[in-house]
Formats: C-alpha cells, structure tokens, sequence
C-alpha cells in the first residue's frame, strides 16, 4: 500500500493550487454577494482542461484519472466551492455519462464542446416532488416515434442557465416504474424549453441554479442515451461518480477553513499568546486535522476504487457522507477559531461554512447515502 501521490499526482496538485490563489480568490467575496457566476475563471478551467479531466483526449479531455480529478476538485474548494461545483458536475455527471454511454455520434456532437469547456453541461433529475425519492419523476417523454415530446419541470439545477446541454432524466412508461424512465441530451434554445427562476442560496452563491420548465419540446430519439428504459440506471451510476466529486469539494471546503484558522491561530495573540498555544484552541485544530485526514483517505480510496474497475457505489457514498460531515463542522469550528473576524465575510470562513452545507444536501443527501450504505452491506 502506498500513500504517497505520485510526481504527476503532485504536479496537479499544485497547478490547481496555484490556478485557486491567482485565478479564483480575488473577487471571491464580491462574486459571492453579488450572485456573480465565475464565468471568465470558468473559461480558464476549460482552457486549462479543468471542465474534461476524466475525458478521453480523443474527445477533447485531459485524459487522467480519477484521483486526478480528486486532487484537483479539493485545491479549488478550498478557495472557490461556487467555481468547483460547476466542473465537478460537468466532469462526473455529464462528461462522464455521455462518455461511458453515449452513442459515437452523441459524443462527437456533445461531449467535445463539454470536455473542452467550449459549453458547459447540466444534469437534470430533480422535481419539486421528486429530490431524494428519485423514482417518482413527474417529468414525462412521450415516445413519437422519431422524437420525445418531453413536459415538466427540474427544480435546483445547477449550471441552469450558464448551461448549453443538459442531461434530462424523464419518464416515458409510467406502468414499467424505474425501467420506464429514459435519459434525453436537450439543447438550450429547443422549443419550449424556458429557464425558470434562479434560486437565491444559502450558499455557492456564485453558481446559478435554476429551475427548467420543459413544454412540448421535441427531443430527437438520436438524444436518448442507452437503451429504452436506461434512465434511472444511468442517473444512479452516474451520481455514483458524482458523490465522489462531491466528497472531494467537502473536503476542500472543510481543509480550506482549516488552513486559515490554523494560519489565524498561530498570529491571534490573546492572554499574552498565539492562541493556538492555548489547549482549547489547539485541540480543536487537532481533532480537525485528523477528521480532514480521515476523510481525504476515504476520498482517495473512492478515487483509486474507480480507476481501478472495483466497484465504487459503498466508497463513493461513504467518502461523501464522512467529507460533508467533516466540512460542516469544521467551517464552523474555524468560524468560532476566528471569533469576531470569523462572523464577517472579509476572513472568508464564514461563506465556507455556508458553502458547506450543500454538501451534505445535492448528489444525495447524508440519509440517501445511508441507505446506500446500509444496503450495501446488508447485501455483502
Ligand atoms: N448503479 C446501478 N443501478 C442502480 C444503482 C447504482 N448505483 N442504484 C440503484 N440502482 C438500480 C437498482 O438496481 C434498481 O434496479 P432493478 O430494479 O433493475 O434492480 C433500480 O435502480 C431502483 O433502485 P432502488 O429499488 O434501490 O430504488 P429506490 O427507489 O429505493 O431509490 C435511492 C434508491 C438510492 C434512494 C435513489 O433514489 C437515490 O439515489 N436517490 C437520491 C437521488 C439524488 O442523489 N439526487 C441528487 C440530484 S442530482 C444533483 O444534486 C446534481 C447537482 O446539480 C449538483
């Protein structure tokens, strides 16, 4: 067993970390107000092969691992979890779907764009009534033979106007439950689809979620993805992956708010020392020190367990879960670490901790991944 990350591994690493300090922090606070999505540093992520890390070269991508991905998901949470979000969704959820199922022609058309940037991508499962209980879409696709007549709403989707393709998970047969929903690639701009309103968020303030309304459009049989009935298998293998990226931008977020109160600890005198020499200071920096740790390993083994053809669904939730979890209550013990200075948006922990809270919620929430879990090892 190795822990060491590798030199091209450390190379990653470190331009993600250079590209989070020199492109993403300035403005941060004020793209963060203002609801300003990051679209010229998105533009960079692309150039620099950011948005297709896992992509074949064939198509556009950077062509590395998984554990690549990781890495670099992780450096730019620490600074910038609204700029994060959109790669991880455009990586996991949609480079990877269309890649792994798309047809050549689908890929071609789609991926290309999505891998290089040039557009940015969208997944589209949730419903105001369907969230965790994923089965039960209201969205219907109505087989015409050559197309889809596709009708009703997604709701918290993100990348919902910044995007150009979206993935559009819908039922076709209700009689046939799961095995009749289908997986459709809709274009911006097809008849009858409208980008709704824009949700105003606790936190990755700078990403926009919409809701889309979907009315008659006409989505060519070409678009489905896999076969009849493939959708929900594609939706829950593709979120698979999807809780991986997730869990390596909580683990970014809970080690960024660890490297500033561990920096402010070690300056902040208090009772004539750096308060960090206080044990009740020091012990909390200990504890999230070692949480951060434990869920980095879990992380990376979820990582190494796809590149590795092992199957992922019980680390990928686990390491989500055990990340969140520590992102959350390490942004707030950095936020009581700072005080004062740690309530106000100038020392950045603050909307840290607000962009913590996600985490625990999209991709499938701290319960969801428990069932996973449970089930998982009810079955072994
Ligand atoms: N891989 C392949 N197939 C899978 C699977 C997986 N990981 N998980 C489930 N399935 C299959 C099952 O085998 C079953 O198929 P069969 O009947 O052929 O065996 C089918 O899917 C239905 O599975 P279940 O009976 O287990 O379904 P369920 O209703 O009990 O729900 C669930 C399972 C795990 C709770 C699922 O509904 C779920 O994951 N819910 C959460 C949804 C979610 O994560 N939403 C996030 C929205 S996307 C988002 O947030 C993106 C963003 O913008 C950031």
């Amino acid at each position: 067993m190795n822990f060491q990350l590798s030199e091209e591994h450390l190379m990653i690493q470190q331009a993600a970390r250079d590209f989070a300090q020199q492109e993403l922090l300035p403005g941060v606070i004020e793209r963060d107000d203002a609801q300003k999505f990051p679209a010229e540093q998105i533009k960079k992520m692309g150039e620099l092969g950011f948005l297709g890390m896992m992509v074949d070269s064939k198509y556009n991508g950077s062509g590395m691992d998984t554990l690549s991905y990781v890495l670099a998901m992780e450096e730019l949470s620490k600074v910038d979890a609204s700029a994060s979000v959109v790669m991880s969704v455009n990586n996991s959820l949609v480079c990877w779907g269309l890649e792994t199922f798309g047809t050549e022609e689908q890929k071609e058309k789609y991926l290309k764009p999505l891998a290089s940037g040039e557009k940015i991508g969208a997944f589209c499962l949730s419903e105001p009534e369907a969230g965790s209980d994923a089965t039960s879409q209201r969205t219907t696709a109505v087989d015409k033979g050559d197309h889809y007549l596709l009708n009703g709403t997604k709701n918290w989707i993100t990348n919902g106007n910044s995007a150009s393709i979206y993935l559009v998970i819908a039922q076709t047969d209700v009689d046939k439950g799961h095995k009749g929903i289908n997986a459709l690639i809709v274009e911006k701009g097809m008849d009858g689809f409208v980008v709704g309103k824009k949700e105003d968020k606790l936190g990755i303030r700078g990403s926009d979620t919409h809701s889309l309304m979907f009315t008659d459009v006409k989505v060519p049989k070409e678009n489905r993805i896999g076969e009849d009935g493939f959708g929900f298998k594609f939706a829950m293998k593709t979120l698979s992956g999807g809780r991986i990226g997730i869990a390596s931008q909580a683990l970014g977020i809970a080690a960024g708010a660890y490297e500033l109160a561990l920096k402010y600890a070690q300056e902040r005198k208090a009772f004539g020392k750096e308060i960090i020499q206080h044990q009740a200071i020091a012990f909390k920096l200990a504890e999230m020190h070692t949480e951060i740790e434990a869920a980095r390993m879990l992380v990376y083994k979820a990582a190494w367990e796809k590149d590795n053809k092992i199957n992922y669904d019980l680390s990928g939730a686990m390491a989500k879960l055990k990340a969140s979890e520590v992102a959350m209550k390490t942004t707030v013990e950095a936020v009581q670490i700072h005080g004062g200075y740690g309530y106000v948006k100038e020392y950045h922990v603050e909307r840290l901790m607000r962009d913590a809270k996600i985490t625990q919620i999209y991709e499938g929430t701290s319960e969801i991944q428990k069932i996973v879990i449970s089930r998982a090892i009810a079955n072994k």
